[in-house]
C-alpha cells in the first residue's frame, strides 16, 4: 500500500523530465521547487509560460503554480533547507565518444554538496532521474557525503528513479506510468519514495541503484532493436515481395511480442533513444560484456537512409535532376524536437548521393526549430502544399495526421510526378494507387522503375 504523504521536494532541471515530474508531483499534492541555471528559461516559467511544446505541461504547471504547490529558482541555493527529496533532472546529453555527458550533472551535484553542507537540512534523498551511467547514484552519495562530518553523514542517502515519459506525451506519462521503478540502498528511502509517488498507478519494483540505473538503459537499448529488427525485415520483405504491414500484425498479436515498436520506418531518433543505446554499448565494452546485438540495432539504424535513396534510385530516371519534398523533419510526429531527427539523416545522404537534387521540406511542428539544423540548400516550406508543388516526388518521413489526410487528387494537382515513398505506411496505398499515385511503401514490394503518365 501506498500512504499519501505530502512533501516538500526540489527538481533540479527544468527539461521535460523535471519539468512534468515537478507539476506531476505538485498535482499530487506535494509542493515543488523546480530550479534551472538556465536563467531565461526559469524567467519564462515564473511569468507562467512553457518555453516548449509539450501538450498538457502549460496548463499543469499554471494550475500548480496558482495553487501555490509549485516555483521556480535559478539555482540550487534556491532550495528550502526543509526539503526531503530532491529530484536531479539535469540533461546528460552525449559526448563525442558517445558516452553520456555528465558535466551538467556533476556541476549540479557540486552545488548540491554546498547546499547539503550549509543549510543542514535534517534528512534529505537525492533521487537521480538523469539517464546516467551505472553507478552515478553510489558516486553522489559519497561525493555528498564526504562534505559532511561523519556522524552526520547519514543526513543524505541517494537513490535510482528512472524516468521513461516520452516526448508529446511526457504527461499523460507521468500519470499512467507503465512501472514506477525505486532502486535505493535503505529501506527508510525506499518508503520516503514509495510516499512520494502515493497517487500514481503502477506496479513499484524496488531494487538497487545500479539495476534501476541499467535497467533504464537497457529498456531504451530493447526498443532500438526491437526498430532495427522490424526494419531490417522489413528490406527483407522489399526484396521478397511480402507485406510488412502484414507480417508485423503477426509478430504483435503474439503477447510474447508485443504490438507496439515495430513500426518500420526511417529508423529511431530524438534525444534518448540513440545516445542511451550507444551509452549502454560504451559502458557495456568498458565492463567486459559487450552488448552485439545493440551494436547492431545502431548500425542498421545507420543503413535506412542510404536503404531510402536505393528505393528512389530505382524508381525516378534522374533523380539528380529531381525535386523532392520532404514530409516530417521533427524525429516524430507530434514533435518540435529535431535532435538527430532521421530527416536530417537523409537530406545529407540525398544530397552526396543525387548532386543537383532540390529538396524541400514541410513539418507541421518544426519550422522553426528546423533552420539552422536541415542544411542550407533545403528550402522549408509553410505547408504540405508548397512543399508537393511542382515535385516530383516526395517522402512521407513522420506520421503526422494531417498528412494522412491529403487526398489523391491534390497529390496530382500538385505534383509534377505523384510519387510518394512512405516511409511510415500511414497513408492508404492502394487507394493511391487506384486513383494514379505511386505510393511505394516501407517493407512493401519495391517497384522497378515506374512508367509514368505525364497526361495524368
Ligand atoms: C523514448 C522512450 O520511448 C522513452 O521511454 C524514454 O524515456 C525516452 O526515449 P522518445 O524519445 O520521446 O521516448 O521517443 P519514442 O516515441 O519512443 O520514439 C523514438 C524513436 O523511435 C522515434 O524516432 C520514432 O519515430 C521511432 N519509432 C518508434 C519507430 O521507428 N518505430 C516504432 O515502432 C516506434
Amino acid at each position: 500500500t501506498r500512504e499519501a504523504r505530502h512533501m516538500k521536494i526540489a527538481v533540479a532541471g527544468a527539461g521535460v523530465v523535471g519539468l512534468a515530474s515537478a507539476a506531476g508531483f505538485a498535482e499530487l499534492g506535494h509542493t515543488a521547487i523546480c530550479v534551472d541555471i538556465d536563467k531565461e528559461k526559469i524567467a519564462s516559467l515564473q511569468r507562467g509560460v512553457v518555453p516548449y511544446y509539450e501538450p498538457g505541461l502549460q496548463e499543469l504547471t499554471l494550475r500548480n503554480m496558482a495553487a501555490g504547490r509549485m516555483r521556480f529558482g535559478t539555482g540550487i541555493h534556491e532550495i528550502p533547507a526543509d526539503t526531503e527529496v530532491v529530484i536531479m533532472a539535469v540533461g546528460t546529453p552525449s559526448d563525442p565518444d558517445g558516452d553520456l555527458s555528465l558535466t551538467a550533472f556533476w556541476a549540479a551535484a557540486d552545488e548540491l554538496a554546498d547546499w547539503i553542507e550549509k543549510c543542514a537540512c535534517p534528512a534529505v534523498v537525492v533521487a537521480v532521474k538523469s539517464t546516467v551511467p551505472v553507478g552515478t547514484a553510489d558516486s553522489l552519495e559519497e561525493k555528498l557525503r564526504m562534505r559532511l562530518p561523519p556522524s552526520e553523514s547519514g543526513r543524505v542517502d541517494t537513490a535510482s528513479v528512472p524516468e521513461f515519459m516520452r516526448e508529446g506525451s511526457a504527461v499523460k506519462d507521468f500519470f499512467e506510468p507503465a512501472r514506477l521503478i525505486i532502486g535505493s540502498a535503505s529501506a527508510q528511502t525506499a518508503e520516503r519514495l514509495t510516499s512520494l509517488h502515493a497517487g500514481l498507478p503502477g506496479r513499484v519494483i524496488f531494487t538497487d541503484r545500479r539495476s534501476a540505473e541499467l535497467s533504464k538503459l537497457a529498456a531504451n537499448a530493447f526498443l532500438a532493436v526491437k526498430i532495427s529488427f522490424s526494419n531490417e525485415v522489413a528490406v527483407l520483405c522489399e526484396q521478397i515481395g511480402a507485406d510488412y504491414n502484414d507480417v508485423a500484425g503477426v509478430l504483435g498479436s503474439d503477447p510474447r511480442i508485443g504490438p507496439h515498436f515495430l513500426g518500420a520506418g526511417l529508423g529511431f531518433g530524438g534525444s534518448c533513444l540513440p545516445k542511451d543505446t550507444r551509452a549502454l554499448v560504451r559502458f557495456a565494452e568498458r565492463s567486459g560484456a559487450p552488448q552485439t546485438l545493440v551494436e547492431a540495432a545502431i548500425h542498421v539504424n545507420r543503413q535506412r537512409t542510404e536503404r531510402i535513396a536505393h528505393k528512389l534510385e530505382e524508381a525516378l530516371d534522374n533523380p539528380g535532376a529531381s525535386t523532392i519534398a520532404l514530409l516530417g523533419l521533427a524525429f516524430k510526429a507530434g514533435t518540435d524536437d529535431m535532435r538527430e531527427a532521421p530527416s536530417v539523416r537523409l537530406m545529407e545522404e540525398l544530397m552526396r548521393r543525387f548532386p543537383g537534387m532540390e529538396l524541400r521540406a514541410y513539418d507541421p511542428a518544426s519550422t522553426e526549430a528546423a533552420r539552422g539544423i536541415v542544411p542550407g540548400q533545403v528550402r522549408i516550406c509553410r505547408s504540405a502544399e508548397e512543399a508537393l508543388r511542382g515535385a516530383d516526388g516526395a517522402i512521407l518521413v513522420t506520421e503526422w495526421p494531417e498528412f494522412g489526410k491529403i487526398r489523391a487528387i491534390d497529390f496530382r494537382n500538385w505534383m509534377k510526378r505523384p510519387i510518394i515513398w512512405d516511409g511510415r505506411n500511414l497513408l492508404d496505398a492502394d487507394e493511391l494507387n487506384a486513383h494514379g499515385v505511386r505510393c511505394i511503401g516501407t517493407g512493401r514490394p519495391i517497384l522497378r522503375r515506374i512508367a509514368f503518365d505525364e497526361n495524368s
